[in-house]
């Protein structure tokens, strides 16, 4: 799978599956993320060599989907535009469902790459994984990350009220999912 996508910046990138030499701009990501201090439930980045690769094979070993945004023009780790995870539950019984997360550089928010890293992981799911459902949580004052689940069709299963505790506040987490045939029928 590889797909071109012009952004209205006029910047030309590109979609596919997660390459080992792309673990160091994955983590920048994410650990930029925990930096930002609002949107995950994670203290502290990730900055051991030894868990970056961990979490690269395991991808492999499970077949897990990790499609990622990339900049031609940019040189790694800064190329890593955004990423998006499918990943497997730990259950045994769960295997028609995946477990979604995704980030986006701050610099390329509201430019469409999330919309369509997570339309690609959903049916590069189905396809290579055999994936029914897709799960996922987010903080309920994430209001751009929950507009873009519902506009995928996501449905809001519930709210588990103040799951979590940061910086002295409360945070509510809101349970979505979406059955992948349903998204399919729709986005054909
Ligand atoms: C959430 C995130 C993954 C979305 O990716 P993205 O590339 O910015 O998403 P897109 O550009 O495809 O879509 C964003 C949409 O939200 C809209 N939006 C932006 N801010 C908004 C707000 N405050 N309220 C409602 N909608 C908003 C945009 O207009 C756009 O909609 P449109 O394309 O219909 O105009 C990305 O912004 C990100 O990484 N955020 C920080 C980390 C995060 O929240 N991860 C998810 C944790 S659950």
């Amino acid at each position: 799978m590889k797909k071109v996508l012009k952004l209205k910046t006029g910047e030309t990138i590109i979609i596919r599956h997660v390459k080992e030499s792309d673990i160091d701009g994955i983590w920048n990501n994410f650990n930029n993320v925990v930096d930002e201090g609002i949107y995950l439930p994670v203290f502290f980045p990730v900055r051991s060599e030894f868990e970056k690769q961990s979490w690269y094979n395991n991808i492999k070993k499970e077949r897990e989907i990790c499609i990622v945004a990339t900049h031609p023009k940019l040189k790694n780790p800064y190329n890593i535009l955004g990423q998006c995870e499918i990943s497997n539950l730990e259950w045994d019984a769960a295997t028609h469902v995946g477990k979604l997360g995704i980030i986006i550089q701050t610099k390329f928010r509201d430019l469409g790459i999330g919309f369509n890293l997570i339309d690609e992981a959903i049916r590069e799911s189905k396809k290579l994984n055999n994936k029914e459902k897709i799960i996922l949580s987010c903080f309920s004052n994430n209001k751009r990350a929950l507009y873009l689940y519902k506009k995928m069709g996501f449905q809001i299963l519930g709210i588990r009220k103040k799951q979590f505790y940061m910086d002295s506040k409360y945070y509510d987490e809101i349970l979505l999912d979406l059955w992948i045939d349903d998204y399919l029928d729709n986005n054909p």
